[in-house]
């Protein structure tokens, strides 16, 4: 399998970036090859210029797609998986992930009649995040997280879609060292089993 990762994590010294090692190593192990975007080191634009939005706005398939989202799409495409791992930001994605989307989702490629984006086998979703998953779920969070991640921007562009989250991360709690390597072995799992956790 081919997996294509989009990274969006600001620094070096996190525990995203062990979460995105861990499921590279996992990915490895099972012999399947991977390309990554890290979009804050690539300094990724996420702001549309005003023809870009034109674009989607009015539905002009015929205009123009800047080249760094064309090579976006180019990975999409000759991938089977898409795995997007990041650190939950107010409650989403980095601005630097949902504007990954903004730009990269286009009309004609990941919307519209007769898209050029394939379908993939699988959507994965790997967050870290400071509250517990008990938070998540009493606050309505997850649920939140699954309506816009899941169903709106993986929706069926992907046969199959799994959102994981790495909880309790935060640097003030003692939850970040109980739960890292138990995280991290999951992570793994993740790529090893990209196949059959479906
Ligand atoms: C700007 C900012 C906003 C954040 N917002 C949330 C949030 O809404 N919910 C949450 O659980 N954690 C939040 N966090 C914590 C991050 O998800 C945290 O970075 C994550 O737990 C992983 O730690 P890492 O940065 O070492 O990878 C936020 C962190 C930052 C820097």
């Amino acid at each position: 399998m081919r997996i294509f990762i989009v990274y969006a994590h600001p620094g070096e010294d996190s525990f995203t970036r062990h979460i995105r090692d861990s499921f590279i190593a996992g990915l490895e192990s099972a012999g399947h090859s991977y390309t990554i975007s890290d979009l804050y080191k690539m300094n990724f634009k996420t702001d549309m210029s005003e023809a870009e939005y034109l674009r989607e706005a009015y539905y002009r398939k015929e205009a123009p797609v800047p080249a760094d989202v064309i090579a976006e799409q180019e990975k999409v495409n000759s991938s089977d998986v898409i795995a997007f791992i990041f650190p939950l930001f107010w409650s989403d994605a980095p601005a630097k992930l949902v504007g990954w989307f903004d730009r990269v989702w286009t009309f004609g490629f990941a919307y519209g009649e007769n898209r050029s984006m394939k379908q993939l086998e699988k959507g994965l979703v790997l967050c870290s995040a400071g509250n517990t998953m008990e938070y998540f779920n009493r606050t309505g969070i997850l649920g939140a997280l699954e309506k816009v991640m899941i169903e709106d921007r993986l929706f069926d562009r992907v046969k199959t879609k799994e959102l994981l989250i790495f909880d309790g991360t935060s640097r003030e709690s003692p939850l970040r060292e109980q739960n890292w390597k138990t995280h991290l072995e999951r992570a793994f799992q993740a790529g090893a089993g990209i196949v059959d956790s479906e």
